[in-house]
């Protein structure tokens, strides 16, 4: 029997008296997984992949760095900030104001709106070698986008991937395997059914900093496109980029940098501003629109032009919103210096885990760019020392894990108030180390972990 849930909308004042202040979210949650395969949208935002059967799951408003459940509770949002798309906070005026305006006046029409053209100039003004833009919705899309354009422009199929890049056929296609009975996992965590099994040998992973890897794959295979994400956990080595870029320009192969995560991070555009190599393409989608769906390809004029022998066209690519809280944004972040403030957030908040490492004596890895840091325990037990400190720290006030998406409302109060916290938890892990029931202090099942990354 699906659970009957009736699912607050008003302010915190309404919900007033509730008793269990994690029962509406889990209960709705449950009644989810009822009606929606998965139970949501995004595999990230599964609350299993937090604290299962205890994280709030739902918000009912969200500002700022702070998050509010259905019973009305507050947290602060020290975890993944929407997935990365609020740089400037969650609800930030001037980006709500452009879009109130937008909606005043009307967000769709049979017209063109005007911001689309103005966003385009934007993105080119950023990205200097680049010349032409097309828009889309969701980085997914934008990925796909850029592949049908590289692919239509090279006469190549082959396409070489290092990084996440939607859910897309052409990309889930890569874990394709041999075996009809039993499909290879290149990218472990990302099932391929429901993929034809006729786009095998279309898609080959390699591994970030793995240059003979891929150089190998571009002589084995006729690879037309190389699609990578400019950097995710540790940075280039080597040269690296130089080297894929040389590659890529020596054989005639479309380079495109995904940079619908790494974008807008640590510089006022692309990652690869920072290291000095240009793609043919690039993609930006998450922060863009601060919360709003925009997303983009950029690209060099000779490759763009590809799309006008495919056809690459959708409806609600063409609606107001999302390219005036783009356009809002870049003028916002640009003010604020963003990139630089998330930047520095980032790298405090990376010494403070380490000097809890360091005070307890435990190991521990750190990943990322420092506005999307992370880190793992260096222990068999990692996933579950990761749901101890979600579930400690949710009692306390926080979402949290092992990584922080920064945003510039992360304010130096924030992050000591979160520090303070979070040390007598180091505290507990240190002594599970020492011999102390883990299982024992967890009041629920270990959170689920998401596919394993090649870079
Ligand atoms: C590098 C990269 N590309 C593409 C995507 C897919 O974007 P979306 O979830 O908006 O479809 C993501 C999302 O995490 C990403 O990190």
């Amino acid at each position: 029997m699906p659970v009957k849930t009736k699912i607050p909308t008003g302010s915190a004042t309404a919900l007033k008296g509730k008793k269990d202040l994690l029962g509406t979210g889990q209960a709705l949650w449950k009644k989810a997984k009822t009606m929606i395969p998965g139970g949501n949208m995004l595999l990230s935002k599964r609350p299993e992949m937090f604290l299962p059967e205890q994280w709030p799951a739902y918000f009912s408003k969200a500002k700022g760095c702070k998050v509010w459940d259905l019973d009305g509770k507050e947290y602060i949002d020290m975890s993944i900030m929407g997935i990365g798309t609020n740089i400037l906070g969650y609800g930030h005026p001037e980006v709500d104001e452009a879009v109130h305006q937008v909606v005043n006046k009307g967000n769709m029409s049979t017209l063109n709106c005007p911001e689309e053209v103005n966003l385009a100039e934007k993105l080119i003004e950023l990205h200097p070698w680049a010349e032409m833009v097309r828009l889309a919705r969701s980085g997914g899309e934008a990925n796909a986008i850029a592949i049908r354009i590289a692919r239509a422009a090279t006469g190549k199929e082959k396409v070489a991937i290092c990084g996440y890049h939607g859910w897309h056929d052409w990309y889930l296609s890569a874990n394709l395997g041999d075996d009809k009975s039993l499909d290879g996992h290149l990218l472990p965590g990302l099932e391929p059914q429901g993929v034809p099994r006729n786009l095998r040998g279309t898609v080959f992973p390699f591994t970030y900093n793995n240059f003979s890897q891929l150089e190998k794959l571009v002589k084995t295979h006729d690879i037309g496109v190389i699609k990578m994400e400019v950097m995710r956990n540790q940075g280039p080595q080597d040269n690296f980029l130089q080297k894929v870029r040389k590659l890529a320009t020596d054989r005639g192969i479309v380079l495109i940098f995904d940079e619908c995560t790494s974008g807008f991070r640590e510089t006022y555009g692309g990652l690869h501003l920072k290291y000095g190599v240009n793609p043919d393409m690039a993609m930006f989608g998450k922060a863009l629109g601060n919360g709003y769906a925009i997303t983009a390809v950029i690209g060099k004029r000779e490759v763009m032009e590809a799309t006008q022998k495919s056809f690459i066209s959708s409806t609600f690519w063409t609606e107001r919103i999302g390219p005036t809280a783009a356009l809002k944004t870049l003028e916002v972040m640009q003010k604020e210096k963003s990139w630089k403030q998330i930047t520095e957030t980032g790298g405090t908040i990376r010494k403070g885990w380490q000097s809890f490492a360091d005070k307890y004596g435990l190991e521990i890895e750190h990943w990322g760019l420092p506005a999307l840091t992370g880190f793992t325990f260096k222990s068999p037990h990692a996933l579950a020392y990761k749901t101890l400190i979600t579930q400690e720290m949710l009692k306390k006030g926080y979402l949290a894990g092992n990584s922080v998406y920064v945003c510039i409302k992360h304010t130096a109060a924030n992050i000591a108030v979160f520090f303070d916290a979070l040390d007598p938890i180091f505290g507990k892990i240190k002594e599970c180390e020492e011999g102390r029931d883990l299982m024992s202090l967890l009041k629920g099942p270990i959170c689920h972990s998401a596919f394993r990354r090649l870079n």
